[in-house]
């Protein structure tokens, strides 16, 4: 079966609590037992992986290799400001779909910049939870390309 890694970058552990009018009330538990449904769906199994340390996301990113078909990743305030974050991606080159649970392009100017977009084969965002299940449906129609 294919593997696929999902990683919730900083202050996603505080889903649910953490500006509900931005991101909603479900948890990150919620999301990934959404996320476990789909992949069964799907036919694909899906490890998950929640940190608040740059670094720690790079050894998460780097033990990926050779393991994962796909990563999965939103990467929080990262996203705008993490080369490291984007060069771990472009050194395994494993396929990466960029995921956000608010519009970014709708909000402040600064969300508005992802430096991680360019090394990931796309970005969904504004969906809320959802965005992770088009991800993972993304990802299975990715991987499933020609078939
Ligand atoms: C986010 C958007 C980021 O700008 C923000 O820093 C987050 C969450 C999202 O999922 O909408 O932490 O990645």
């Amino acid at each position: 079966m294919k593997k696929v890694m999902v990683i919730h970058g900083p202050n996603l552990n505080l889903l649910g609590v953490r500006e509900p009018g931005v991101y909603g009330l479900a948890t990150l538990d919620k999301i990934n037992a959404l996320l476990l449904d789909t992949a069964k769906e799907l036919k694909l199994t899906v490890d998950f992986f929640q940190s608040n340390s740059e670094g720690e996301i790079i050894d998460c990113i780097h033990r990926a290799l050779g393991q994962v078909q796909a990563i999965i990743i939103n990467p929080g305030a990262y996203t705008h400001y993490s080369i490291a974050i984007r060069d771990a991606l472009a050194a395994v080159a494993i396929p990466t779909v960029e995921v956000h649970i608010s519009n970014v392009q709708a909000r402040e100017e600064f969300r508005r910049h992802s430096v991680i977009a360019p090394v990931a084969v796309g970005t969904i965002a504004g969906f809320g939870i959802q965005s992770y299940v088009l991800a993972l449906r993304a990802v299975d129609a990715l991987l499933n390309k020609g078939d």
